[in-house]
């Protein structure tokens, strides 16, 4: 998904590769795609949204409320250090979605896209923020599409009714691009 990005960047004479990841936890995710990143050019960066708190109750759906108070182990100091190795590609911008939006807004233009905040609303919300930033070709994954409980499913059918929006959504296992 990476290489893929890599051509829509250059298309878009675009001299930055920029990966955008919302819900980055301990930065397992961001690790492997940080490393294929680099393999393929020397110019990228990373935005790392998380609140690195426990959920909030009031971001979450009925069906959603048994994750409130989930990952308030986190630790955004032990994140930088599982990502030592790349540097200041990464920008850390902490805080809770939608609020960290207005606080961080982010890069123009985003080529890849990886929305994991195992939550409808604030995935809504970072999808929203971010759409009309990510050109032709660019890369949406969603985490956590087929999980029901987390009604990330119905979060894009109302984004993508609400906008219009029009792209191939391809659903792996777990996962949909
Ligand atoms: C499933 S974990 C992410 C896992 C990570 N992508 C990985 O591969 O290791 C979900 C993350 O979403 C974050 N999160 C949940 N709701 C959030 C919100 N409203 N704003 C910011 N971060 C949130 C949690 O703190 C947690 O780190």
């Amino acid at each position: 998904m990476v290489s893929v990005n890599l051509s829509v960047m250059s298309r878009q004479g675009d001299e930055c590769l920029t990966l955008v990841e919302g819900g980055v936890c301990d930065g397992w995710l961001a690790w492997f795609a940080l490393r294929a990143a680099r393999e393929r050019t020397s110019n990228f960066e990373y935005w790392a949204y998380d609140s690195w708190e426990g959920m909030r109750a009031k971001d979450l759906l009925p069906s959603e409320l048994g994750y409130a108070g989930n990952y308030e182990y986190l630790d955004l100091e032990q994140t930088r250090r599982n990502l030592s190795e790349f540097g200041n590609a990464i920008r850390y911008c902490k805080g809770y979605v939608p609020e960290s939006l207005n606080e961080y807004d982010g890069p123009p233009r985003v080529h890849w896209l990886h929305i994991d905040l195992n939550a409808a609303k604030p995935t809504e919300d970072i999808l929203a923020h971010f759409w009309d930033r990510i050109p032709r070709g660019g890369v949406v994954l969603l985490d956590d599409y087929t999980i029901q409980v987390t009604r990330i499913r119905s979060a894009w059918q109302i984004f993508s009714w609400r906008t219009g929006v029009s792209g191939l959504l391809h659903c792996l296992p777990d996962k949909a691009l």
